[in-house]
């Protein structure tokens, strides 16, 4: 017996140290080892980002091209993985997929398991970060029954990302660079963001010495839930339930009605109590593509930037505390970049895998880690004897 702290959810619990990610939740700041996430977002690339939460510093050009040589030299899955995919239901969603097939990945990459040898915990941080797009990409051309598209190694991460999505044989598929662009402004904001559920799950299946690609299969399974990763697909149905401006005040006091389940979606954070910043830079990133695109009237960017006005004025969400989180623009974008709501929490996978990988690394290579083993408070039964089932 023992007394133990109860802090359900973890709300008051840090459950490591870590110098990747600093978040203040009250002033609505971000930052990757001390690099605030709107300059990362402006200037950087999405693959600069992973150097600087794997490895600490922003690269030097060197560093830069060597770096982006490494990735991109893992881009290939093995092609035995095609089997895997086509071993799903066709209906399967992406992210069932996605689980099935990274965590068929520690069997390819049975090396990796070897997480002592600093080598190996470098290859598998790369084939993780190559490989994901191309895992992805492969589950959306299952999805929608076309042919999986090869990576293309002279074209930018995200830009590669596209053309294996939309790339099709019988036509000529050209990535539009303001787009790709986009794409990787997307995965830079959601590259990381610290002790979040699906990152501290991939912590805990670390924490035993399992095999990282299966550690990174445990955080798909726990991104795609709705209060998590699966809040940006929840977005996008729920601005299409709502379906047009007048009814938005309808669902606002559903929200707030404690008798009724629904919450607006891509609204509230554990952590910020202020304005997501990525959520800035989400909006703004919508803007630019539906504006590339050419879409001047989209009803479901109509209802968001209504909904998100109201909310911002009313009583209940300002004392909550409640803003638009990353979630809340993001589905609108990736729905006009062209991918299927069902592909939404599986693009926040492939940019987070970075985050998972560098909390992972850090974890193993901390002096003080421990396997993770919380404790509980029994509230069950007193110890009694067996009765025997004639006698129940
Ligand atoms: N709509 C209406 N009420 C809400 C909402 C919402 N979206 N979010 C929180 N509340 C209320 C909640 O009912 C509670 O009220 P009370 O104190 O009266 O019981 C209060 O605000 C605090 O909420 P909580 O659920 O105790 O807070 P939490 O820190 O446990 O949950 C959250 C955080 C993100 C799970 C939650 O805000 C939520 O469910 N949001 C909608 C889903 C979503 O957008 N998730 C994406 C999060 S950001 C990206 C990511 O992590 O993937």
């Amino acid at each position: 017996a023992g007394i133990f702290t109860y802090d359900p959810g973890f709300t008051s619990t840090a459950s490591c140290e870590s110098k990747i990610t600093y978040i203040d939740g009250d002033e609505g700041i971000l930052l990757h080892r001390g690099y605030p996430i709107e300059q990362l977002a402006e200037h950087g690339d999405f693959l600069e980002t992973c150097y600087l939460l794997l490895y600490g510093e922003l690269p030097t050009k060197a560093q830069k091209q060597d770096f982006d040589y490494r990735v991109t030299h893992h881009t290939m899955v093995h092609e035995q993985m095609t089997r895997f995919f086509t071993g799903f239901r066709r209906d399967a969603h992406p992210m069932a997929v996605m689980c099935g097939v990274v965590g068929a990945m520690s069997a390819f990459y049975h090396d990796s398991t070897d997480i002592s040898d600093p080598h190996q915990r470098m290859v598998a941080s790369l084939r993780m970060i190559a490989k994901m797009p191309t895992i992805a990409a492969m589950a959306y051309k299952y999805h929608v029954g076309q042919p999986f598209v090869y990576p293309k190694n002279e074209l930018g991460y995200a830009a590669n990302f596209l053309h294996m999505c939309f790339a099709v044989p019988c036509e000529e598929y050209k990535v539009n660079p303001v787009l790709a662009r986009a794409m990787e402004r997307i995965f830079i904001l959601h590259a990381d963001h610290e002790q979040n559920a699906s990152t501290s799950t991939v912590r805990l299946a670390g924490s035993s010495g399992a095999n990282p690609f299966a550690c990174i299969a445990a955080g798909i399974a726990c991104l795609w839930g709705p209060a998590h990763g699966g809040a940006n697909e929840a977005a996008l149905n729920m601005l299409d339930e709502i379906g047009s401006v007048d009814r938005i005040p309808e669902f606002i006091d559903r929200a707030k009605d404690k008798n009724d389940p629904f919450r607006l979606m891509g609204f509230g954070h554990r952590v910020y109590k202020n304005y997501d910043p990525r959520a800035k830079i989400m909006e703004k990133t919508c803007h630019e593509v539906l504006s590339e695109l050419g879409i001047k009237d989209d009803p479901q960017l109509d209802i968001a930037m209504e909904l998100e006005r109201i909310a911002l004025t009313d009583e209940y969400f300002i004392e909550k505390k409640l803003y638009p989180n990353i979630d809340f623009y993001s589905g609108i974008t990736l729905k006009a970049l062209g991918f299927p709501t069902t592909m939404f929490t599986v693009l926040f996978a492939v940019a987070r895998t970075v985050g998972w990988i560098a909390q992972w690394k850090e974890m193993i290579e901390d002096p003080k880690q421990k396997i993770g083993r919380p404790r509980q408070l029994y509230t069950g039964a007193e110890q009694r004897d067996y009765v025997p089932i004639a006698k129940r």
